[in-house]
């Protein structure tokens, strides 16, 4: 049996790129695992942070290693950041599988080059992977499917900073509107990074001035007392959803530091919860794949209110965590899917997503 070749893509430009490589190394221990060894052959290209691909020889030392290649070294690496300098093995790939976390890689952005070479990949296309990590647009998008959802106010950098008169009156309208504690965010991260908590006016301005810094669209939240909570989707038009996972620590919100350092948070799988409140988050995480045009998985996050009973939709991650003890494969786990099975039947999804009538008429 001729195996498929698979294109490992991991590192990237953003802030998640240490955690792409770790995601990256766990996913290819499971597709060099003995059930997926005769089927698959792992071509490993690595995206430096300033852009540039390396392929294979390159991107095997640094799943070896673990470590970011900070600087480039003139003798063995390409520094040209012109994506006609591919490497060339990037032709023999079969199915790209993409794992990538955050801007440049969650984003539609590496969805669209791959769409553009008409190979297959793991996980959504470009629409549910721009939807899904615009917090705006995914929110937008939520309220209109009728997810519950916290009340927020949508900002731009130039509200934010050019005009020293409406800033003032921006503020008392999210004062009014929102309240203290309030949740400031850019609208286009992820892993809590430019993400503040306020509760006066000093913190609202400054964690504004911040959010800007990082992206021109901004979204502050109402925030809510609440216990949070995680399901996994896996599927494309008609996806299963696992059980759910709990995460709780001790910090005053599950911010960077928290998610990052060891010990500082606790997943419990499953989590404790009345049957009715989990069907709901089961229903809602399904409802909100469809809703943004997700496809192959997702992790979707939620907001349970003990006191009143509410569940709200926090986000949707269309590329999770996905090193071995992280929420995503940790559910599948639990739910009857071991991690390398987990990645067999990713492959196996994004085969079936792009066996479209379309494709399937031109190559014919
Ligand atoms: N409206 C809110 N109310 C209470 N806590 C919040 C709210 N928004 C965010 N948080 C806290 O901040 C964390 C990160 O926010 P989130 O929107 O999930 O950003 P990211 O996409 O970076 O994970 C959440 O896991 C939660 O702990
Ligand atoms: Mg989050």
């Amino acid at each position: 049996m001729t195996k498929l070749q698979i294109g490992l893509l991991f590192g990237g430009c953003s802030g998640e790129h240490e955690v792409s490589i770790v995601s990256a190394r766990a996913i290819n221990a499971a597709l060099n695992a003995e059930r997926n060894t005769d089927k698959y052959e792992i071509l490993p290209f690595y995206i430096q942070k300033n852009g540039v691909w390396q392929g294979n020889e390159i991107a095997n030392q640094i799943l070896v290693s673990g470590q970011a290649l900070e600087k480039p070294n003139a003798t063995n690496i390409n520094t040209k950041s012109s994506l006609w300098e591919f490497p060339p093995q990037a032709s023999e790939v079969d199915v790209w599988f993409p794992v990538l976390h955050g801007p440049n890689g969650e984003d539609g952005t590496i969805q669209g080059l791959l769409t553009l070479m008409q190979v297959p990949f793991v996980g959504s296309g470009v629409l549910g992977s721009a939807v899904g990590m615009d917090k705006i647009a995914m929110k937008t998008a939520f309220a209109q499917a009728g997810l519950p959802q916290v009340k927020y106010m949508t900002l731009t950098r130039s509200q934010i900073w050019s005009n020293p008169c409406v800033f003032p009156k921006l503020c008392d309208e999210i004062e009014n509107y929102l309240n203290y504690p309030c949740f400031v965010k850019p609208a286009n991260l992820g892993s809590s990074v430019g993400i503040a908590k306020v509760r006066s006016r000093q913190e609202l301005e400054t964690a504004l001035d911040n959010a800007a810094s990082y992206d021109r669209r901004v979204i502050v939240e109402a925030g809510v007392v609440a216990r949070e909570v995680e399901c996994a989707v896996l599927g494309n038009d008609n996806p299963k959803v696992s059980a759910i996972g709990e995460i709780s620590f001790e910090s005053d919100f599950y911010d960077y530091e928290t998610k990052y350092t060891q010990g500082k948070a606790d997943l419990s799988i499953p989590a404790a919860l009345p049957d009715t409140i989990s069907n709901q988050i089961r229903e809602m995480a399904i409802k909100a794949f469809a809703t943004v045009d997700a496809s192959g998985l997702a992790r979707v996050d939620f907001f349970y209110v003990e006191s009143t009973g509410e569940v709200l939709i926090n986000e949707i991650n269309t590329f999770p965590g996905f090193t071995d003890t992280s929420m995503y494969p940790r559910l599948w786990g639990y739910s009857g899917i071991p991690f390398p099975e987990l990645v067999d039947k990713l492959i196996e999804l994004a085969l079936e997503r792009h066996k479209t009538p379309e494709i399937e008429a031109l190559i014919n």
